[in-house]
């Protein structure tokens, strides 16, 4: 695999920048395209100081249609492209649905119109676990239904997927696969990549973090009287690195030619499932500190459950998860205190 050039769309995002960091120690150069809209050129320096290796930078909008056409025409040399780029927070996505589908699913096809020209491609699309909404069996496998989507975010998502799967039902010579994730936490052990949410975070892991820094007063607990055994809702959180690794992995099934089907898809979790309680007692036991929370009225749209069945990613993809929970979390904590210093 060595020196051969992947793009990856939104690499200095949270899972892209990890993602890059795993490419480039796997033997991989990497080009990045990203518009900055959500992350910030200073990611390129986090990853130099782990790889030492400053991948190729630049900064697109995957909307310019023209764009995209010149970038692969200077670029015949791409091996396979991981595509990260998309706007992602659920409940930006349910006011401005518009700029929700124009950018996640026209770049989608921009790309997919530029790789279905070429003789062969590798393609690995970022979806979600949010695809299945309140899937009825636990764990929840790849044959789980898909759902109608809760928000324009999750539409897109399962959108995304049936482009992909439509294309590489009429262009034979585009393999593709994509990765369902349950919930990326933490951030890489160097410290020097993790999540940088912009503005009041919307997930669990990084508002924890926030608040055990003193950044927000307090964590509300959105609802505890649900039906599980502590009351507050369960999701499979899995360490951003070993999501990040998944990538390699499913890319390096794909180069090499090891793809049952030419569009595949796989849940990526740990197929554990913590509850919100479990999370701030993990959060307690790495810091050494209470955290300041308390409980208030259900958030709208969440689900009660939801964690992966991993066998298939475990056995076809010859991918697991290695970190628990306290990793994790001591991981996000650590990058936490270091972006305040
Ligand atoms: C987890 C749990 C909340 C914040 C979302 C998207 C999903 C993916 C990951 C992009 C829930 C509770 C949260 C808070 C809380 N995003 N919570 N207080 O909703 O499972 O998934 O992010 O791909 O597509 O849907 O993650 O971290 O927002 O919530 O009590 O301040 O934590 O109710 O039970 P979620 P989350």
């Amino acid at each position: 695999m060595n020196n051969m050039k992947i793009l990856v769309t939104g690499g200095l995002g949270f899972i892209g920048s990890h993602t890059v960091v795993e490419l480039q120690q796997a033997g991989f150069e990497v080009v990045i395209i990203d518009n900055c809209s959500n992350s910030s050129e200073n990611v390129l320096e986090g990853i130099k100081a782990i790889t030492g290796q400053t991948p190729e930078f630049v900064k697109m909008d995957l909307r310019d249609k023209n764009a995209v056409g010149e970038f692969f025409s200077a670029h015949q040399d791409i091996s396979g492209v991981i595509h990260f780029a998309a706007s992602k927070a659920v409940g930006e996505s349910v006011e401005k649905p518009l700029l929700y589908y124009e950018n996640n699913l026209n770049t989608l096809v921009y790309i997919l119109q530029q790789l279905s020209g070429l003789k062969s491609a590798n393609f690995i699309f970022s979806s979600s676990c949010t695809v299945y909404g309140q899937a009825d069996q636990m764990p929840i496998t790849e044959e789980a239904p898909v759902k109608p989507a809760e928000s324009p975010y999750g539409n897109t998502k399962q959108i995304g997927e049936e482009i992909i799967r439509d294309s590489c039902r009429v262009y034979s010579q585009l393999k593709a696969i994509s990765l369902r994730y349950f919930n990326p936490i933490g951030a890489h052990p160097s410290a020097e990549i993790g999540e940088l949410p912009i503005g009041v975070p919307q997930n669990l892991v990084p508002f924890i973090t926030q608040t055990g820094v003193g950044l927000r007063e307090q964590l509300s607990v959105f609802g505890d009287d649900y039906p599980t055994e502590d009351g507050t809702c369960i999701r499979d959180y899995i360490h951003v690195v070993d999501l990040a690794k998944a990538h390699v992995v499913a890319l390096q099934r794909l180069l090499e030619d090891k793809n049952d089907t030419n569009y595949e898809v796989f849940n990526i979790g740990t197929g554990t499932g913590s509850s919100v309680l479990e999370v701030i007692n993990s959060f307690e036991r790495v810091a050494g500190k209470e955290l300041n929370y308390k409980v208030v009225d259900r958030r709208p749209g969440d689900v009660i459950r939801a964690y992966a069945d991993t066998d298939k990613a475990n056995k076809v993809l010859g991918w697991k998860a290695q970190s628990t929970l306290d990793h994790a979390m001591a991981s996000a904590w650590k990058w936490e205190q270091k972006i305040r210093e």
